[in-house]
């Protein structure tokens, strides 16, 4: 089972057990102060913003041209740490993962 730390919305850092199968928005959207992921993962919202660290950005799969082009309109667009969190499928290889919820846009 992966773990990973991540920082929500008010700097507050959590270690999490996080569940294989299912994205990383499934894992984290229950906790305070977390991802709102209105859309429930279709990939047309962008409330499930996290920011991951460098390390880590470069060993996931690279973003669809719909994830880009949702990030890319947000106030909080950063082209190096910037993911959708519902388009990322947990695996054990993300053990370690850090991660950072993005700032809410409403
Ligand atoms: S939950 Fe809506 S884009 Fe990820």
């Amino acid at each position: 089972m992966p773990t990973f730390v991540v920082k929500n919305r008010e700097g507050i850092e959590t270690r999490l057990s996080a569940q294989t199968g299912i994205s990383l928005m499934e894992n984290i959207r229950d906790l305070d102060a977390s991802v709102d992921a209105i859309c429930g993962g279709l990939c047309s919202c962008a409330t499930c913003h996290v920011f991951i660290e460098p390390d880590w950005a470069e060993r996931l799969p690279g973003r669809s041209p719909e994830e880009t082009m949702l990030l890319e309109n947000s106030d909080s667009f950063d082209s190096e740490r910037s993911r959708l969190s519902c388009q990322i499928l947990v695996t054990n290889e993300l053990d370690g993962l850090r991660l950072e919820v993005a700032p809410s846009e409403f």
